[in-house]
């Protein structure tokens, strides 16, 4: 009969989109102190999922059970009131208000009809010590990092005294001691009790922190198993085949230098970057977040000055911070920031996907409308883009087929210098090979490709050679045979040995 031990229960869950049906038959358990690990594929219905949970998006049909007892979750209060806490894939803090205020939105508490703040601030501080994040309480929460943007939803979830907690992809924009710290915070929740539910694409996470598994495959529950399960299981539940080789590296002969970088220095950001990447080469940048990758990335492609050095495309100088300079030259950047800058939310897929091109057509004076729609469909298919067609709005695809799309849209601009920066993230093992694929194609018909990653088997396993980034500066390079994980790891974090910088002992005196 019921588990005794069982916080919520889902049953015959469904929920239809106009052209997909998200949801189609979910049975899931959550027990008091348990990691529950959601894993499926890009698209699969995981978030729709737990938005039925937390009352953003009820189901269709089915029942919601919590404590044994079928419930209606209408609503984010109702979801309040049951003592479920969601952290959702895209945040839901207000960027405008403070720490202290986000955690006690729409409950501050009050002394004389008017928000006790002082008690407000007290509280909160106690909740982020709870959770070790060091920021003050009136710190505004656009001024923070994503890391800590999340620790601070989870202070939120902790001030509401959460039974359940769900987490959507919390890892995907970690770093991976922010991950040990994410970690331990969760293992501290479930040993007091509290039933998580976990999403992840990582799945040595699975692991590491899960008790156990349900597998979502087209919006069906198809199977649970313990979180012990070896990985090339759970990639055979997800994706319903195995996967022979996860990075498919093709290496073409290297051509003529397409992107060459010389002496790039952006005061105080990076200083002296100097690279090349040749037609069918791919070049990694490895390095801690921060180290300055994406802010040179952002330079080369022009969308950000910088004060020396200078960019070359076969050998041509762009003019520096002139993004139209650099898309005429042919270079593509695919942003980290995907619903920042990579996308349009409220067009539709194939007007996203015609963007670029759409723009270069345009200048001709002439739009070939058939024929980009036709590209964009060839093209989303090829992605496998799960979508209920070319016209739905990006907005509403899941969160790694909108990375599919930003992807998509310079593959269809024909770039013959593609930056991409951590390319797959939120993308699914499956969906990664074939990423990966493209970028071989893209290689094998002589484009040059720089990658940034903070995935370390992907650097490795996709780049013909790899930079290493310490401290704003090209810390080594390595070539892709003396490339290990170690090598990068100590460049990564050695102090650079070029250039004498203020780290040395400060003069004497005073
Ligand atoms: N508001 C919406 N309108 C239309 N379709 C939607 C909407 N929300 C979700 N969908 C569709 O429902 C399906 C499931 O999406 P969901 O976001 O649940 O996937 P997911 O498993 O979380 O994937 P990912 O791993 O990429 O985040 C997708 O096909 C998506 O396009
Ligand atoms: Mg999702």
């Amino acid at each position: 009969m019921s588990d005794p031990d069982e916080l919520l229960r889902v049953e015959g869950i469904r929920k239809a989109f106009p052209g997909v049906v998200a949801l189609d038959g979910v049975d899931f358990g959550l027990r008091r102190g348990e990691v529950h690990v959601l894993l499926g594929e890009n698209g699969a219905g995981k978030s729709t999922l737990i938005k039925t949970l937390s009352g953003a998006s009820p189901p269709d049909s089915g029942r919601i059970l919590v404590d044994g007892t079928e419930v209606r979750v209408r609503s984010a209060r109702d979801a309040e009131a049951l003592g479920i806490a969601t952290i959702y894939q895209e945040f839901n803090l207000v960027p405008d208000l403070t720490v202290a205020e986000n955690i006690f939105l729409g409950r501050q508490p009050r002394r004389f009809g008017m928000v006790d703040r002082g008690r407000m601030e007290a509280d909160a501080e106690a909740l982020l010590k709870r959770v070790g994040l060091d920021v003050h309480p009136r710190t505004r929460v656009r001024e923070l990092g994503i890391a800590r943007l999340q620790m601070v939803e989870i202070a939120k979830a902790l001030s509401l005294d959460a039974r359940v907690l769900i987490m959507d992809e919390p890892t995907a924009v970690l770093t991976s001691e922010e991950v040990g710290r994410l970690f331990t915070l969760v293992r501290s929740l479930r040993a007091d009790g509290v039933g998580i539910v976990f999403i992840t694409h990582h799945l040595d996470e699975i692991a590491a922190l899960g008790d156990r598994v349900t597998v979502i495959r087209d919006g069906r529950s198809v199977g649970r198993v313990p979180a012990s399960t070896p990985e090339d299981e759970l990639v055979r539940l997800m994706v319903g085949r195995s996967i022979e080789q996860q990075y498919p590296r093709e290496r073409p002969e290297r051509g003529e230098p397409l992107l060459a970088v010389e002496g790039l220095t952006r005061d105080g950001v990076f200083h002296d970057v100097s690279f090349e990447v040749r037609a069918g080469e791919v070049v990694g940048i490895a390095g801690l977040v921060g180290a300055g990758r994406t802010e040179v990335a952002r330079a080369v492609f022009g969308a950000d000055p910088y004060d020396a050095g200078t960019v070359k495309v076969r050998g041509t100088v762009l003019r520096r911070h002139d993004v139209d300079a650099a898309l005429t030259a042919g270079i593509g950047l695919v942003p980290e920031d995907r619903k920042g800058q990579g996308l349009v939310l409220d067009a539709s897929v194939a007007e996203n996907l015609g963007l670029v091109t759409l723009r270069s057509a345009s200048r001709g004076g002439l739009v070939d409308r058939k024929g980009q729609h036709a590209a964009a469909g060839r093209i989303a298919e090829r992605l496998n883009v799960r979508m209920a067609g070319l016209g739905q709005h990006a907005r509403t695809l899941s969160g790694g087929n909108q990375q599919k799309v930003v992807i998509g849209k310079w593959l269809l601009a024909d770039a013959r210098v593609l930056i991409l920066d951590e390319p797959t993230r939120g993308i699914d093992v499956g969906a990664k090979v074939e990423i990966y694929q493209l970028v071989n194609e893209l290689t094998a018909a002589g484009a040059a490709v720089l990658m940034i990653s903070s995935d370390l088997p992907e650097v490795l396993g996709m780049s013909d050679r790899v930079l290493v980034m310490a401290q704003g500066r090209i810390a080594g390079e390595l070539d892709a045979a003396e490339a290990t994980q170690d090598a990068v790891m100590s460049l990564a974090v050695g102090t650079p040995t070029i250039g004498t910088s203020s780290e040395t002992e400060a003069p004497g005196g005073h």
